[in-house]
């Protein structure tokens, strides 16, 4: 079994990675902490009980950051997530309410009452991971990894030419969780960019999910628009479910490792830079931190039969 915490920012594909931790009958899902991100942190919380309630569950949501460590805060980006964050279906508000743990202080205590077996896997900006690393360093060594869906190696960013929308969000934390001492895998636009959701499939996961299958349908309708109008693919990515099903299949996917810095400032700012070769380069950035892996290829097929399987499972029954 695969101790999981979900940090996200829900978000369509949030809702997709979410519902797949709740399925996979190899995930352990042992709560939720909220980001500020896609929509604020108040609408992320609200969005993450929302899903826990939608699947008849009570699994802890723990309320975290609202803004970036040091930066301003960008507009959150209605025209992706619509200003609800589910594709402007408004719905009700949920009946439960989050813990009252901050999302840092649950990481820290759940990593402390469960050493080695944690992974905490990260949909969002990073400042929940950060934060938690202010309160305890040493969780770094009781981590088992850190999963998380942001940045870009080589291909193309996705808010800047070289940035990806998580890490610009919040570059500073991002490169506090490079830079400590436990293995992170970026599992970046590099794959995600290659993993196309289309209308049929969600069509299916809506005849055969009666739980939350029609919500997702309707939800991924805005973001398959918004993915439509701006690429030339018919449908929306994977995204931040390829961070869930790197914790069950890791070997969907190809890796590569080095030492990564998250540039702050500048024309850069939020890109995700990797020292792949043993050079004396003259610029000290790089030395001392940990090799980290980043993926780079994928599986397309078996990562859209994990999640298809996933929300189409007797689970949901
Ligand atoms: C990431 O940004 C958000 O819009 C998505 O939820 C995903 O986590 C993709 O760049
Ligand atoms: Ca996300």
């Amino acid at each position: 079994m695969n101790k999981i915490i979900l940090d996200t920012d829900p978000g369509i594909d949030d809702a997709m990675a979410i519902f797949t931790a709740m399925a996979h009958p190899k995930i352990d899902l042992l709560g939720l902490t909220t980001t500020f991100g896609n929509v604020s942190v108040e609408q992320a919380t609200q969005n993450a009980l929302t899903l826990v309630e939608m699947a008849g569950l009570d699994i802890p949501v723990a309320k975290g950051v609202e803004t970036p460590w040091v930066k301003d805060l960008n507009p959150f980006p209605d025209f992706v997530h619509g200003a609800d964050g589910f594709g402007n279906l408004n719905l009700a508000a949920p009946k439960t309410q989050p813990i009252t743990a901050s999302a840092a202080q649950f990481i820290v205590d759940q990593v402390n009452a469960n050493p080695g077996e944690i992974s905490l896997v990260a949909v969002g900006p990073l400042g929940n991971l950060a934060a938690a690393l202010q309160i305890d360093p040493s969780i770094s060594a009781k981590v088992k990894q850190v999963v998380l869906m942001g940045g870009v190696i080589a291909a193309d960013g996705n808010v800047s030419p070289v940035a990806e929308a998580n890490i610009l969000s919040d570059p500073h934390a991002a490169d506090r969780v490079m830079a400590a001492p436990w293995p992170v895998v970026i599992v970046g636009l590099d794959v995600t960019h290659q993993v196309v959701l289309n209308n049929a499939l969600f069509a299916k996961i809506a005849k055969e999910n009666a739980k939350v299958g029609q919500f997702m349908a309707d939800a991924s309708k805005f973001y398959i628009k918004f993915y439509s109008s701006i690429r030339d693919i018919d449908g929306c990515y994977a995204h931040d479910v390829s961070a869930v099903a790197y914790v069950v299949e890791p070997d969907i996917f190809g890796t590569i490792e080095g030492e990564v810095c998250v540039a702050t400032e500048g024309v850069a700012i939020g890109q995700t830079i990797m020292s792949r070769f043993d050079i004396p380069y003259p610029l000290t950035f790089w030395s001392g931190r940990p090799k980290q892996k980043a993926c780079m290829q994928v599986d397309s097929k078996r990562l859209i039969e994990l999640f298809e399987t996933s929300m189409t499972s007797d689970y949901w029954k």
